[in-house]
């Protein structure tokens, strides 16, 4: 990503409450992505408290609900959207909704997801309950390239959290949020960086940024 003139310009969406991308946010704020500017916001569900939080923050926020379209439609929508505020890179932070193969490929290697566990464990909704119930000691988060498959595409950064034995879905999700939160930074900074390669689905360092 390197070759774009900087700053690179995100697009978050989002369908929630919005804490990833007021994480990323005030980790512009704080310096920690200088190259990064959060171009627009996009959400699915017009009443997401994200939306209007982003609103009052001076964010530019655009809701796209399906309003009984099809989803290559509203997708379609949603990708004249981020061309028209020349987004650079998609980040989808508690986007609860699967792209078109037509999205995704509008973006190659640009768009991101975050999802609450050790990927490829527990994909899909309910990450944590899924590891609440399926008995492991360890979980966590990943932020990975987005494919046509749900929560699958090359993982680029993974922070781990211990499941404690008085932990209940409520409890673990809180440690794993507050990991989300850097996790998600990191992987944005490491993607704008330009210096990495994909070996199969295989995110690798390199010095240089690739051309
Ligand atoms: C996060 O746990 C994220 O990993 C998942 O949905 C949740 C969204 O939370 N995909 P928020 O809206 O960012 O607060």
């Amino acid at each position: 990503m390197s070759d774009l003139p900087a700053p690179h310009r995100l697009g978050v969406l989002i369908s929630g409450r919005g804490s990833n991308l007021f994480a990323i946010a005030s980790a512009i704020e704080r310096g920690r992505l200088p190259q990064a500017k959060i171009a627009v916001v996009i959400s699915n569900r017009p009443e997401a408290p994200g939306l209007a939080r982003a609103r009052e923050a001076g964010l530019a926020a655009v809701a796209i609900p399906a309003q009984g379209r099809s989803r290559s439609e509203q997708d379609e929508e949603i990708v004249a959207c981020l061309r028209k505020y020349r987004v650079d890179l998609v980040c989808l932070a508690g986007y609860m909704r699967l792209l078109t193969p037509e999205f995704v490929a509008a973006f190659p290697q640009r768009i991101l997801n975050i999802h609450p566990s050790l990927l490829p464990a527990f994909a899909g909704l309910h990450a944590q309950r899924q590891a609440l119930e399926y008995g492991v000691t360890v979980s966590g988060c990943t932020v990975h390239f987005v494919d046509e498959h749900l929560d699958h595409g090359p993982i680029i950064v993974q922070r781990t959290v211990p499941v404690n034995a008085g932990d209940d879905e409520r409890s673990l999700s809180a440690r794993i949020l507050e990991q989300e939160h850097g996790a998600y930074a990191e992987a944005i900074a490491r993607v704008l960086s330009g210096r990495y390669r994909l070996a199969g689905r295989r995110y690798v360092e390199v010095e240089e940024a690739e051309p």
